[in-house]
């Protein structure tokens, strides 16, 4: 078979097939052969926030530009008014990061490979070999950037909302769209790339201009909102900056379930266990997860794992979002209220407007950021909450938890708000009413578990947040009182 990108998908391939693969030089085609692997989309659940998005969304798969309707979305009687969407980028690279901690593994691999290089035959066949020979294709200028898969994510999205919100993404909108992003590349990226999905979907078959060039402009950058954890002096110090503050991640890291992968990969690979550790492991399965979501190819670092590791792989990535961006710490939350209070003020803008038969000034806001920005947001609005705090020590316990990030903030997730006006054709009364859309499936209020709530409902069960939640005085630090100690 030709070595290429896709030579290392294990499919039970015909002669024909085998060429077909030999042909096909787009990634895009090869991940057609995925969804026949057994291993990887067994594993695929597990990926934490480095899962696809079509793997938090199966029904996707057949054709990812089809518009997708949750028969849950109001019709009829009610009309969308606005929208505002959050949307974390679309698939990426590794860190620089992880890319390190994946040389310095396959380093120990090649390392091993030149020690027993003497009996290297009857090595050939173990999956030590395999991986000191898979070419370690990542480089550090790739840090955490946009990939075309992830760009695809994003035009593809865009084509599904529009198709979905005819009136609010209409052509004469588009001069209105409202759009802001996170400063860094992905999330900048992702942007231009929905615009472009746009486009196509305005104008099909014509090659979109350059996003500067497009009459909505370039996307405007304000990391203050959408990346508050930043900015906030308390979850700073409290938090990112506090060695303790992830106590249950790094004890999670040397406990028994952890333990026990560790000698079973030491065993798999044959190295000695002292030269693995937690991190590396973290970082191996993840090397399963961006192989299979950027290039669409197995990569044999999945052989290394079976469900059971994977789930304990899970749990670990999910503790340390827990901890540092949902319910472990309430600043991780606290820290988003600047950005709930923007969505309200929309919406708020929006029903004047509406009420006074003014035009929406902007029928649609798309504002692009991270998993980060995402979860203490969803953690503020009271959701995917369990009654016991995610710890290093209850792991089973937790099996059947809430706060599964694979299943909240996978690559393009999204978050939308959509606000409604509504005739009661019984009474006269004119009504908002507003929609929450988690990954383009209705997400069911916090407060009342229905589909769909009365804008002021929705206002007076926030009404708190509303009220008291002000990023300034939430993210300063309490006064030490020096003199005290004098
Ligand atoms: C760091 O985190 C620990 C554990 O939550 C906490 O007790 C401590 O007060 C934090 N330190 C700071 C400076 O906030
Ligand atoms: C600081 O502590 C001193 C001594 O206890 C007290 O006199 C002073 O009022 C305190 N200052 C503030 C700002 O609380």
């Amino acid at each position: 078979m030709v070595r290429g990108p896709c030579s290392l998908v294990r499919v039970s391939a015909t002669p024909v097939a085998a060429l077909a693969v030999a042909l096909v030089s787009s990634l895009s085609r090869c991940s057609l052969l995925e969804p026949e692997d057994g291993v990887v989309s067994a594993l695929s659940p597990y990926f934490g926030t480095k899962t696809r998005y079509e793997d938090a969304n199966p029904g996707l798969l057949p054709d990812p530009e089809a518009p997708r309707r949750d028969p849950e979305l109001l019709e009829e009687t009610c009309t969308p008014v606005q929208l505002v969407a959050l949307i974390r980028h679309g698939t990426r690279y590794p860190t620089t990061k992880q890319i390190r901690k994946l040389r310095q593994l396959h380093g120990l691999l090649q390392a091993r490979g030149a020690e027993d290089g003497r009996s290297s035959a009857a090595g050939r066949g173990d999956l030590g070999a395999a991986l000191a020979d898979w070419p370690l294709w990542y480089a550090d200028w790739m840090d955490g950037q946009l990939v075309e898969k992830g760009r695809q994510d994003m035009r593809q999205l865009a084509l599904r909302l529009a198709s979905l919100f005819p009136a609010l993404f209409s052509r004469e909108n588009y001069g209105r769209l409202q759009l802001v992003t996170s400063s860094k590349h992905r999330c900048v990226d992702s942007g231009a790339a929905f615009l472009q999905g746009l486009w196509q979907h305005y104008h099909p078959g014509l090659p979109p201009p350059d996003v500067a060039d497009m009459e909505c402009g370039p996307p405007r950058i304000n990391d203050k909102l959408m990346r508050f954890f930043d900015h906030c002096e308390k979850f700073l110090s409290q938090v990112e900056r506090n060695a303790t503050a992830l106590y249950h991640v790094e004890a999670f890291k040397t406990g028994p379930e952890m333990q026990n992968i560790l000698k079973k990969v030491a065993d798999i690979l044959q190295v000695p266990v002292d030269n693995l550790n937690a991190d590396l492991i973290q970082v191996a399965f993840f090397t399963c997860s961006f192989d299979l979501a950027i290039k669409g190819v197995k990569s044999p670092w999945c052989d290394v794992f079976d469900i059971d590791d994977a789930k304990v792989l899970e749990y670990l990535n999910d503790l340390k979002q827990y901890w540092k961006r949902g319910y472990g710490y309430t600043i991780n939350s606290r820290s988003s209220c600047t950005l709930f209070q923007d969505i309200f003020q929309h919406l708020d803008k929006a029903v004047k407007q509406k009420q006074c038969s003014q035009p929406i000034s902007s029928p649609v806001i798309l504002q692009f950021g991270h998993a980060e920005t995402l979860l203490p947001l969803l953690s503020l609005m009271g959701y995917f909450k369990d009654k016991e705090p995610l710890t290093a020590y209850n792991y089973k316990e937790q099996m059947h938890r809430k706060f599964r990030s694979g299943h909240i903030v996978p690559y393009a997730s999204n978050l939308i708000f959509v606000l409604y006006h509504c005739k009661n054709a019984k009474t006269p009364k004119e009504e908002f009413r507003v929609q929450m859309l988690l990954n383009e499936k209705v997400l069911p209020l916090a407060h009342s578990q229905e589909t769909v709530s009365l804008y002021e409902d929705l206002k007076n069960h926030y009404k708190d947040i509303l009220q008291s939640c002000r990023t300034g005085e939430e993210c300063e630090l309490p006064k030490v009182n020096t003199s005290d100690e004098l």
